[in-house]
């Protein structure tokens, strides 16, 4: 049998680590660090005494993390909520923390935005072990406002937006195995050493706040129209639209908050969490020829339709980056505009990963690029669809069997219009393109 200590130091080595530096701070310590933070009055957020006591408290008497209580608020997470103990994370756990924090040294010196850098620095999340929740959760709060809540797998987008809308972040506590770069599930290294840093940039917060307010306004008026539904199918229909709605708010999560790029002084940078979690994607997202990208103006609502409508794959790098001309751009996503641009996706046709789109202003055009017609064309010949491609085709032939009519919207006519019209072989008698005037 091989011996672990020897198997670790040589994981270690690798990765440019010292085993014997990978030592977490012992209880006591953890707590004068605490005692520190929350006395704390230099902050954006001071924390009261009466507060802090309590939050001490439990700390101290060995309550296990599991949702920052130190604004008025708090989430309701019912089964997805967990707990981070952290005399139960394991040497191997550290020391997978701390070969990912040294892989992304290389990469996110290069490659973040400057901002991540300050935020890693300001909530200490560069160190050899995991953070203790106690410690970063009152730390963000105090620099942001925003707070923890730990839980237990990927939880449903309602769930994980509604923690939004009340400033709080939701965060796993299982850190990757040893010598996993890229996982398609958020872990400790994903929530913390990928966004947690991001909440310094204000636009970002914003944002991310936002969304949380627009999945709110998404749930009012779903709960509105099922106080008009006549039947079981009137209601079903209510549920899959709110659904599609989400669905489509998270794209334009996802290709921002979770894989979003920015230009800062003429230069590609990093923002995006998903991204910075993964120091081989760090680099491949700015420097691959393989991917497309595609400046964007969050200002502009064809580019927010553009992401709206844009469907994709977690289960490896991305195909196709936005990019931000700038952060400023992202706060003139309000709650109502993400409402607006959504119902705007729902009816009209959509895109895959690979795609490029006309009115696209391409930065790089990647190996794998299609045009928008592709996915039919290969549909038609019977040729192999990605899982992508195969559930944007279906997903369209389903939009033009309804009768939709775009007259009345200008923003949806005008994002139709620039698109080739579909091969007419697509079209059985029962299903014809939907009319653009
Ligand atoms: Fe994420």
């Amino acid at each position: 049998m091989p011996d672990i200590t020897t198997s670790l130091e040589e994981v270690a080595r690798k990765h440019g680590v010292r085993l014997p530096a990978v030592v977490p701070l012992s209880k006591q310590e953890r707590l004068r660090q605490l005692r520190w933070i929350l006395d704390r009055k230099d902050v954006p957020h001071p924390i009261g005494s009466e507060t802090a006591r309590v939050y001490y408290e439990r700390a101290a008497s060995g309550v296990p993390f599991g949702i920052g209580s130190l604004s008025g608020q708090t989430v309701e997470l019912g089964e997805y909520r967990n707990e981070q103990v952290y005399e139960s994370l394991r040497l191997e756990d550290h020391l997978s923390w701390a070969c990912l924090v040294a892989d992304q040294q290389a990469t996110k010196h290069a490659y973040a935005c400057r901002e991540y850098l300050l935020g890693e620095e300001m909530f200490e999340i560069g160190g050899a072990t995991i953070p203790d929740y106690y410690l970063l959760n009152a730390r963000i709060f105090q620099q942001t406002g925003w707070q923890l809540a730990t839980v237990n797998m990927i939880i449903p987008a309602e769930v994980f937006f509604h923690c939004h809308s009340r400033k709080f972040f939701p965060v796993t506590t299982f850190m990757r195995p040893l010598e996993t770069d890229y996982l398609p599930e958020p872990d400790v290294g994903h929530d913390v050493a990928g966004h947690v840093a991001t909440f310094t940039i204000p636009q970002v917060a914003q944002v991310m706040n936002n969304h949380g307010l627009a999945n709110d306004l998404i749930h009012r008026e779903k709960e509105l129209k099922l106080q008009t539904a006549r039947s079981d199918h009137d209601i079903r229909r209510i549920h899959d639209e709110a659904c599609e709605l989400l669905l489509y708010a998270g794209r334009l999560y996802w290709f921002t908050v979770e894989f979003g790029l920015v230009m800062q002084n003429g230069t590609l940078k990093v923002f995006g969490a998903g991204i910075l979690s993964s120091p081989g994607e760090t680099r491949y997202s700015v420097t691959s020829p393989d991917s497309n990208r595609v400046l964007i103006d969050p200002r502009n609502d064809r580019d927010l339709l553009r992401l709206a409508t844009t469907d994709y794959l977690i289960s490896e790098y991305q195909k196709t980056y936005f990019v931000m001309k700038e952060f400023d751009a992202l706060t003139t996503l309000t709650p109502q505009r993400i409402l607006h641009i959504v119902h705007t996706a729902q009816r009209l046709p959509h895109h895959t990963w690979t795609e490029l789109v006309p009115g696209d202003h391409v930065l790089n055009v990647g190996r794998a690029a299609m045009s928008a017609n592709e996915k039919y064309y290969r549909y038609l010949a019977g040729q192999p669809l990605d899982e992508c491609m195969q559930r944007t085709v279906e997903r369209n032939l389903k939009m033009w069997s309804r009768s939709l009519e775009f007259a009345d919207d200008e923003l949806a006519r005008a994002f139709m219009t620039a698109l080739p019209p579909p091969p007419r072989g697509l079209f059985t008698d029962r299903i014809s393109p939907i009319p653009c005037g």
